[in-house]
């Protein structure tokens, strides 16, 4: 596309200042933790400043494994888990992740009773497991931002779990990985993700018409935030028509001659993952245009299938003479003359 450059560089710096944001709020949660109860919150970090006492586990102060990340991985020495070190979560560097904190106990919760009892971690995750304990450590410090609208998210409703679409183990983060070329042949693993449980829309991005899914140009979460939003469908934007313009700011207008759906909801004509006609149509000229318009003067009757070039009465409307030919400006007119939006 045309902008994709740009909007690319724009949706970075959207990206940057969301995470700046949930960088702000973590470091506001922590202080107000802080404040508010600061407890030492175990035996083998004495020296733990205000700030890294106050962890996300700070109601369950005992209990923690000695030798902290060292003890787990004596076991647990697996590259699928270990692929974790690679990963930003384990910056320790950084104060606010969790190997700053308690390591792997961190998200798994005091981790004692597990070696010396043999007895399963507190937190576990998966799809055995419910949701609401292994996503409320995650929350703990992704509250904010793209996750403000979680509490009551059809995704959070329907109980899925974080961990059921990001792989936190995993020294790359799969859903996250924007280098996806074509050329490559590689999955886009994003997609194929949100196939696994919404079949119908992989239908509709294999279908003649769709936005490029396959190629990896456009991912599910170019439109939607999954994580929640206002809007019906987890759109990104406030409406549908907002998330539209993003990337086909041309549509936008302003226009001297609007045409009412067009600025009322592009999905009027549309269907945003694809359709059998072309540019994602919901239907082909001139039923789309006659599911709105039956003018007396024109265009006449509604054109039906009995009008095809080889039937006996052959509809002019259906041979050579499609809306489009004149209608050409279908989105809008800025021609002094294109009230009727043929040029
Ligand atoms: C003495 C060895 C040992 C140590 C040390 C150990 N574990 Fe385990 N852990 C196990 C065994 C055995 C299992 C069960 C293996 C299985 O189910 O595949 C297990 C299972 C787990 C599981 C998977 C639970 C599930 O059912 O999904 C997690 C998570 C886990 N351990 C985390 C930890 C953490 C965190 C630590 C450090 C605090 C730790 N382990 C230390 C032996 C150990
Ligand atoms: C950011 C939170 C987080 C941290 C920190 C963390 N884990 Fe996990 N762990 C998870 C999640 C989520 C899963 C579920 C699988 C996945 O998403 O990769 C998991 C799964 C596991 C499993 C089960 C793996 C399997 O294949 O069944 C083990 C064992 C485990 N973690 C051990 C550890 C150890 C050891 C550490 C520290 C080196 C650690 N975890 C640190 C979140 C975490
Ligand atoms: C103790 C706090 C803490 C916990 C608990 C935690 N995270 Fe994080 N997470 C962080 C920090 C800090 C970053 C780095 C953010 C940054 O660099 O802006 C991060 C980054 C991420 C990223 C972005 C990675 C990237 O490459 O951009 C994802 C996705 C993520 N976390 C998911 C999870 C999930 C899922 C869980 C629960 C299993 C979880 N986190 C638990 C602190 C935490
Ligand atoms: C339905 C799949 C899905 C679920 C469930 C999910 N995520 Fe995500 N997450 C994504 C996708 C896709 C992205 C990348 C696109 C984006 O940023 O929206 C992402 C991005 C992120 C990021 C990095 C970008 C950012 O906004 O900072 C974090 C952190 C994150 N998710 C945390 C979480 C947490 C915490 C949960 C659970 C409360 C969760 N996710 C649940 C799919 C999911
Ligand atoms: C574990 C299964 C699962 C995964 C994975 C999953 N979803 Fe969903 N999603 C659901 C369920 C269940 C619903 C609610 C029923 C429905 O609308 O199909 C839903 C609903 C939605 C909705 C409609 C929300 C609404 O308000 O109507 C959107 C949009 C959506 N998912 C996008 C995604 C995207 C994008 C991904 C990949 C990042 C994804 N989902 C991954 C299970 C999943
Ligand atoms: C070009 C923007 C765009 C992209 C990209 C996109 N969607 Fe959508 N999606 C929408 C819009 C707009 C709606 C609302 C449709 C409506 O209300 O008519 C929607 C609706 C949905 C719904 C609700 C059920 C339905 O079909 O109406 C699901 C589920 C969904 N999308 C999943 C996905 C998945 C999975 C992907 C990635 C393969 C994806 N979407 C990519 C724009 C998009
Ligand atoms: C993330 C950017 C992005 C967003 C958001 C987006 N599109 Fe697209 N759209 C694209 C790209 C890329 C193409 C392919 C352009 C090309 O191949 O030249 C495309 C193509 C199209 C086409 C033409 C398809 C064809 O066959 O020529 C239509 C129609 C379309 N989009 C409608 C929409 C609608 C409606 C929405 C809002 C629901 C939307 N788009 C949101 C990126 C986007
Ligand atoms: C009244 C029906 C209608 C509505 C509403 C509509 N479109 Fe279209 N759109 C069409 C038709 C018809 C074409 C094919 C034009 C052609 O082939 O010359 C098209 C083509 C497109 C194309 C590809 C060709 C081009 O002109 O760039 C894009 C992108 C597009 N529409 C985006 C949108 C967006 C974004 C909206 C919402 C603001 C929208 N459309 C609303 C009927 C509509
Ligand atoms: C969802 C319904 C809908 C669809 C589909 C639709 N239109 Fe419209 N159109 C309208 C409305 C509403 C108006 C405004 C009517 C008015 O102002 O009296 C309008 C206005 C127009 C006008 C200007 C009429 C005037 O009196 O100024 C033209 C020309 C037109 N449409 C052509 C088309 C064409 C060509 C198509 C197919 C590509 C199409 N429309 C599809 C609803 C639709
Ligand atoms: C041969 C060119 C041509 C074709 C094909 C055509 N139109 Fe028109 N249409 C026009 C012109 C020119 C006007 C303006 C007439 C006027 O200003 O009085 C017009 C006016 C209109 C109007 C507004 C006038 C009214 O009747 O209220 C609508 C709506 C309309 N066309 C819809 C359509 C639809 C739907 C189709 C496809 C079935 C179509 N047109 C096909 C040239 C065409």
């Amino acid at each position: 596309m045309r902008d994709e450059g740009m909007r690319e560089g724009d949706r970075r710096r959207g990206r940057r200042h969301a995470s700046a944001i949930a960088a702000v709020a973590a470091a506001i949660a922590c202080l107000l933790v802080a404040s508010s109860r600061v407890t030492p919150v175990s035996a083998e970090e004495p020296e733990s400043s205000a700030l890294r006492g106050a962890t996300v586990l700070a109601d369950s102060a005992d209990g923690w494994a000695e030798g902290g990340v060292s003890a787990c991985i004596e076991c647990h020495d697996q590259d699928s888990v270990l692929s974790i070190l690679e990963t930003r979560h384990s910056t320790t560097g950084d104060h606010r992740t969790p190997f700053a904190k308690h390591g792997c106990e961190t998200c798994h919760g005091p981790g004692a009773a597990h070696i010396e009892d043999e007895v399963p971690p507190e937190i576990r995750f998966g799809r055995d497991f419910p949701a609401e304990p292994q996503n409320g450590v995650c929350l703990t410090c992704h509250q904010g931002g793209g996750r403000i609208h979680w509490a009551g998210s059809r995704h959070e409703s329907e109980g899925l779990a974080c961990a059921t679409c990001h792989s936190v183990h995993a020294a790359s983060d799969t859903l996250l990985a924007k280098d996806v070329r074509p050329e490559t042949f590689v999955k886009n693993n994003q997609t194929e993700t949100c196939y696994g449980c919404h079949p119908q829309v992989r239908a509709e991005a294999y279908r003649i018409s769709s936005h490029p899914f396959r190629e990896g140009r456009v991912d599910c979460s170019d439109c939607h935030n999954v994580h929640g939003s206002v809007t019906d469908s987890m759109l990104r934007q406030e409406t549908l028509n907002e998330t539209c313009y993003e990337c086909h700011a041309e549509k936008r207008g302003p226009f001297l001659w609007e045409h009412q759906p067009a600025r009322d909801d592009c999905s009027n004509c549309h269907v945003p993952h694809g359709s059998n006609h072309r540019t994602l149509l919901e239907a082909r000229t001139p039923w789309l245009c006659q599911s709105c318009h039956d003018a007396q003067f024109h265009p006449g009757t509604a054109a039906t299938g009995s009008g095809l070039a080889r039937s006996a009465a052959p509809n002019r409307n259906l041979l050579l003479k499609d809306c489009l030919n004149c209608h050409t400006e279908v989105h809008g007119s800025n021609h002094p003359s294109g009230v009727r939006f043929t040029r």
